[in-house]
């Protein structure tokens, strides 16, 4: 049985990325003795370019019949002006959508050769280890919008977060569910002294806590989980939220870490899966070839495990790249002053040859 994988490299440094990836890919799938095949089609801004739309037809087509995504990032200056449904990442949102990808997974732990690089003390910073699962295709990303003019002549605009209760069960169960197979600790977070959606979301936890007695369950409201975020991140082992909430905790969740550029995401539903790393597409530094490869190659990780089941060839790579790490292999962004600079290239080789 061959795996086929869809690449969208999409704009800025994403299709330097996904060439490391599709290297490693090919490499571990080669040592496992597992067939493997892509395609690559059109996503964001580049798509824009070619087709006058940021999710064509064609990549719609071919997403849903793959057996894993991997997208490298989308979005630039270039595309800034265009109306919103014109804009790379509307093509994101749609791709998220046409998938069926509601339950996002962050999954956020500091490297102890790098906690220099954090903003926190190593001492608070050695403790983060989480796993952020955020709601990807629902509320105010999907909800109605509206703009308009009120009567005096003063523009209004307006954005809906909106669930409904299957929504937020679904996602709430992956949540316990991963809680299960780690620390057995949950917390959902939500805003619920003010916004109904919140209320709704906490009952429906709390619905559900009862067929996971094995999971402690904690709720946060998401002012106070920011806040604790980087005061006691040892609080925290799986976060389950709604998706604005998740989009802000997780970019703040991984920076504890010292560098967004080592990230992964997973995206998952009833379908094909889709994984990217959650850095963005660093137009300022595309096509230099010095970005980090290293988010997008965990993301790889990410689909060996949960889309072909291949926990041992997700291991292989993970633990080549803490070995790459530990050997004090650095890409621009996380190297410190006076240590060695390594290349998208050079770093992708030396993952390779730890694999
Ligand atoms: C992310 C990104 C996207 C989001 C943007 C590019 C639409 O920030 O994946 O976190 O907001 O979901
Ligand atoms: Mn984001």
């Amino acid at each position: 049985m061959s795996h086929h994988i869809v690449l969208l490299p999409g704009d800025g440094i994403g299709p330097d990325i996904i060439q490391s990836s599709v290297k490693v890919i090919e490499r571990v799938m080669a040592l496992e003795g597992q067939p493997v095949t892509f395609s690559e089609h059109l996503l964001g801004g580049v798509a824009i370019d070619q087709t006058g739309v940021p999710l064509p037809d064609a990549t719609k087509e071919a997403v849903v019949q793959a057996d894993a995504v991997l997208l490298g990032a989308v979005g630039g200056p270039k595309w800034d002006q265009g109306p919103g449904h014109l804009r790379p990442e509307a093509g994101l949102l749609g791709l998220r959508k046409a998938l069926g990808v509601y339950a996002n997974l962050r999954p956020v732990k500091a490297y102890q050769e790098l906690l220099g690089a954090s903003p926190l003390r190593e001492d608070v910073a050695r403790q983060v280890d989480l796993l952020i699962i955020r709601e990807l295709t629902g509320g105010v990303y999907f909800g109605e919008r509206e703009r308009g003019q009120l009567a005096n002549g003063e523009r209004f605009a307006k954005d809906t977060m909106y669930y409904a209760e299957s929504e937020v069960r679904r996602v709430v169960k992956r949540g316990f569910e991963a809680a299960r197979l780690r620390q057995k600790r949950l917390t959902s977070v939500d805003k619920a002294n003010v916004l109904d959606s919140s209320r709704m979301w906490r009952e429906i936890v709390m619905e559900m806590a009862g067929d996971y007695p094995d999971v402690k369950v904690e709720h946060a409201l998401v002012d106070s989980c920011a806040m604790h975020l980087v005061t006691q991140p040892e609080r925290f082992d799986v976060v389950v939220t709604e998706n604005l909430f998740g989009d802000i905790l997780s970019d703040e969740a991984a920076v504890l870490t010292g560098s967004i550029g080592l990230l992964p995401s997973a995206s998952l539903g009833e379908g094909p899966g889709l994984y990217e790393p959650i850095h963005g597409s660093a137009p300022d530094i595309a096509g230099l070839g010095i970005a980090n490869p290293l988010g997008t190659i965990l993301s790889s990780a990410l689909m060996l495990r949960y889309s072909f089941n291949m926990e041992t060839a997700a291991k292989r790579i993970e633990d080549a790249v803490a070995a790459v790490l530990a050997n004090g292999a650095r890409t621009k962004d996380i190297a410190r002053p006076g240590e060695q600079v390594l290349s998208t290239d050079a770093m992708t080789e030396a993952v390779l040859a730890n694999l």
